[in-house]
């Protein structure tokens, strides 16, 4: 990514109320609440399919859609998920269990987190 790893450590501060980092051997990345889901090897997963998280009907579709998290999804949706899954899905009733919106530092935080992710 094109983003600058320190400043989305920083920026992460924003998303630790509702998403954690733990690793596949629970090692504690970030502690962070349990609203959302575990954002460990988030990039390059299929959207939606954190074993175990209750996810909205919008994003299990997107991702049986074929949505992956790459830079580019990764930085749509941040900033506005519910537009995001409209226009991913095509479906203008789509919507987001996600309201938080991210205005500024969407690539540092997604070089953080595919600095933190698996090898
Ligand atoms: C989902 C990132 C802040 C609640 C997601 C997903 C990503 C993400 C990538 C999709 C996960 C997946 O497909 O498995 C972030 C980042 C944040 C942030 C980078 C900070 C910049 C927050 C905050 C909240 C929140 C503050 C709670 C107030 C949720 C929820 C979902 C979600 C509930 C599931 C959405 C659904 O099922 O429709 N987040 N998030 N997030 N996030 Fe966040």
């Amino acid at each position: 990514g094109s983003g600058d790893v320190a400043a989305g450590e920083k920026e992460f501060n924003k998303c630790k109320s509702c998403h954690m980092i733990v690793a596949d051997d629970g090692t504690e990345i970030v502690k962070g609440g349990r609203t959302g889901p575990n954002l460990y090897g988030i990039i390059g997963r299929k959207a939606g399919s954190v074993e175990g998280f209750n996810y909205g009907d919008s994003l299990v579709a997107a991702g049986e859609k074929g949505l992956v998290w790459d830079e580019a999804s990764f930085v749509a949706y941040v900033q506005d998920p519910a537009a995001f899954l409209k226009e991913y899905t095509g479906d203008s009733g789509a919507r987001s269990k996600m309201s938080f919106k991210l205005r500024k530092g969407m690539e540092d935080v997604y070089s953080y987190l595919v600095s933190v992710g698996p090898q």
